[in-house]
């Protein structure tokens, strides 16, 4: 016992002083990392830092872009015409629109640059449906996950594709915001109805990014009184506030999570964030048919965004919760009100939704939106991350039945 107690003793004279200069190490890494994190998080709050982690317009892939040989990133010879389409606001809009494969292997010479501009085109949206493609931040029309996108389209739906670079964006002018994109989108739709497309002919597919300046897009027709074909969003999100909540970088680190800690940091962050693109807000402005698709491996914006948007769709048709109005002089009967009104709901729900597994792929969830005349249908998939989640062929399929094209 004593000498047990002793060594003990010799033990505890070594410990203090190692402890120290491990715990001061940790202390002072901690406080790097501390000082860091604010920093980045000050930086975010200025709307130049916003833009450009927001947009990463100025991330140029593929480098040293020709954008007028479409045919180096895969298109047939002279399907793709390379042009500048004008906005309402003086931008000038960097684009590809590329032919249905329909259209392209019946003409019996292949196109001149100056014919597609002079006569294929105007034909070509009379005669097959055109997709208005919305792609994502970073990058440009000529990356290679959003060519496999065209080359899919054109082939497998025989669809028209009409591809911008917003403004800031490859070899557009101007700056991005979010008036900017919606802009954008506007003014290439405006350039596909002076082609004689006609809006049912067109269906609006947005991707990550896209997906913002899609729904705001289809918002602004509808005031219009216009109604294309439907809208496709593709690994959506639900709004950007929510996007920087959730968001993990490289799929492991939340990088707001601490903030949750700070009450008023959440408020904070809707006060400083300058390009919302509140698309959950914008969605009982959208009647047409909607497709979400979204990959279970997506690691930039996770899958439970969809989610969110496909119950905000399906709350417009479901029976309301009878809340009572002041929960403490509530009376019984006004909580059995609640809880039946909550019952039928949950019935309701289980009734209108049609869930489909399809094993390896993923699976479906579907309604029928009767007041509306519209389907809304959710696909996840276990695959194709976040870039490719549209190039899947099981994705397509569901695209191209809900709107037809086969
Ligand atoms: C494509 O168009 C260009 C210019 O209009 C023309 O010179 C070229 O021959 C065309 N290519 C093919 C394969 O016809
Ligand atoms: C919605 O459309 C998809 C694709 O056409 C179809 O499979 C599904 O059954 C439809 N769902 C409803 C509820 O109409």
């Amino acid at each position: 016992m004593a000498s047990d107690d002793g060594s003990s003793v010799a033990a505890t004279q070594s410990g203090p002083s190692q402890k120290t200069s491990w715990f001061d190490k940790t202390r002072r890494i901690l406080l790097v990392i501390g000082i860091i994190y604010a920093v980045i998080l000050l930086l975010l709050c200025t709307p130049f830092f916003q833009r450009q982690t927001l947009y990463l317009n100025n991330i140029r892939i593929p480098l040293f872009p020709k954008f007028d040989l479409p045919e180096k990133y895969g298109l047939a010879p002279n399907k793709t015409l390379n042009m500048m389409i004008p906005t309402q606001d003086g931008e000038s809009l960097g684009a590809w629109f590329v032919l249905s494969d329909r259209y392209y292997h019946k003409l019996s010479a292949s196109p001149t640059r100056e014919s597609l501009a002079a006569e294929h085109i105007q034909v070509a949206v009379r005669n097959h449906p055109t997709i208005l493609f919305l792609h994502g931040n970073a990058a440009t029309r000529a990356f290679s996950a959003r060519v496999q996108h065209y080359l899919t389209f054109s082939s497998r739906f025989g669809a028209n594709i009409l591809a911008i670079d917003y403004r800031g964006f490859g070899d557009s002018t101007g700056t991005p915001s979010e008036q900017g994109l919606i802009r954008d989108a506007r003014a290439a739709w405006d350039w596909l109805a002076r082609k004689g497309t006609i809006a049912q002919d067109v269906l609006i597919v947005g991707h990550s990014l896209g997906t913002g300046a899609g729904a705001a897009l289809t918002k602004e027709l509808g005031r219009d009184g216009i109604t294309p074909k439907g809208l496709v969003l593709l690994s959506p999100f639900s709004s950007i506030r929510e996007v920087l909540e959730t968001y993990q970088l490289f799929g492991l680190l939340p990088l707001t999570k601490p903030l949750a800690m700070i009450p008023w940091a959440s408020n904070l962050i809707s006060w400083v964030l300058v390009h919302k693109f509140d698309t959950l807000k914008i969605v009982p402005d959208i009647d047409l048919p909607v497709l979400i698709a979204h990959a279970e491996n997506d690691w930039d914006i996770p899958d439970s965004h969809s989610d969110v948007l496909f119950n905000a769709f399906l709350d417009r048709v479901l029976p309301k919760v009878e809340v009572p109005g002041n929960a403490l002089t509530a009376t019984k009967e006004e909580y059995k009100a609640m809880s039946s009104s909550i019952k039928k709901r949950q019935a309701a729900k289980e009734k209108l939704v049609h869930q489909v597994d399809i094993p390896g792929f993923g699976h479906t969830e579907s309604f029928w939106d009767e007041k509306r005349q519209r389907n809304v249908t959710l696909v996840k998939t276990l695959w194709g991350a976040h870039d490719y989640c549209g190039a899947q062929e099981g994705v397509q399929d569901a695209i191209g039945r809900l709107f037809g094209f086969f």
